[in-house]
């Protein structure tokens, strides 16, 4: 383990999940007898690297202040905004470490294996994501799902979470790029634009991102084989 200043862990949670067409949002849907929000913080508490958890939920949600988390002194609840990128910002505002890490609710699948290695390497550079290589043959098409050509599948990767950074370079990025009204979809792309180059730190494909209803199936399945193996 590198000794550093431990990690404020920002979890977006306050979006609402329409693709996955439940009445709850997703991060509150159950895995056995507990929460997917849930699931995901106690991965990042058990972490000998996470110092606060810092949850963004939406001003109105009736469900979070029901967790047994919400009680814990080591996790912090935020007001999320309109877009990930919103929720995300509202997080590192509260953040106080020098280095943060950003991982999506939604995403509780992730392993400390995983967690522990995008947090060193990623500490040696100017920071890192999560990534997955990309297996299939990959496709560009036109509006009419035309193929126009093959994309060369090496050196593609799926991003995922967590994304680790320097704090004060992140929000400085973050604030630029909604300034210059350029889409942040994840944090890298705020980084990139501002002229970084995030480490891409390949992790396991199982650390899905629960957005269909056939998802929660899926993770149930990839955390019981955790649990057994
Ligand atoms: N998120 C957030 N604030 C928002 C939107 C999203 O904190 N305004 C969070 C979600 O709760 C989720 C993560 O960002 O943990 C990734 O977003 P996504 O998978 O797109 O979740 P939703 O936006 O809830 O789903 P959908 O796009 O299907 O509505
Ligand atoms: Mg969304």
């Amino acid at each position: 383990m590198i000794e550093i200043t431990s990690l404020d862990m920002i979890v977006p949670a306050a979006g609402i999940g329409k693709r996955m067409k439940s009445v709850v949002p997703k991060q509150y849907l159950k895995i056995f007898d507990r929460t997917v929000l849930e699931h995901t913080v106690n991965t990042l508490l058990s972490s000998h690297y996470c110092n606060r958890v810092i949850v963004a939920v939406r001003d109105d949600d009736p469900y979070f202040g029901k967790l047994g988390i919400c009680q814990n002194p080591r996790v912090k609840v935020v007001t999320g905004g309109a877009e990930r990128v919103d929720s995300v910002l509202s997080g590192l505002r509260e953040a106080k470490t020098e280095w943060v890490l950003v991982h999506d609710a939604a995403r509780p699948c992730l392993t400390q294996t995983d967690l522990n290695v995008l947090i060193e390497k990623s500490l040696q550079v100017d920071g890192g994501i999560l990534g997955c290589a990309v297996r299939d043959t990959m496709k560009r098409t036109d509006e009419r799902n035309g193929i126009i050509h093959t994309v060369e599948r090496k050196l593609m990767f799926h991003a995922l979470t967590p994304q680790m950074f320097r704090r004060e370079q992140l929000i400085k990025a973050v604030i630029k790029a909604l300034e210059d009204g350029v889409s942040v979809t994840d944090e890298s792309s705020a980084m990139e634009y501002s002229g970084y180059k995030p480490l891409l730190v390949e992790g396991r494909a199982d650390n899905i991102k629960i957005t269909q209803p056939a998802d929660l199936k899926m993770a149930e399945f990839i955390i019981s084989s955790m649990v057994e193996g």
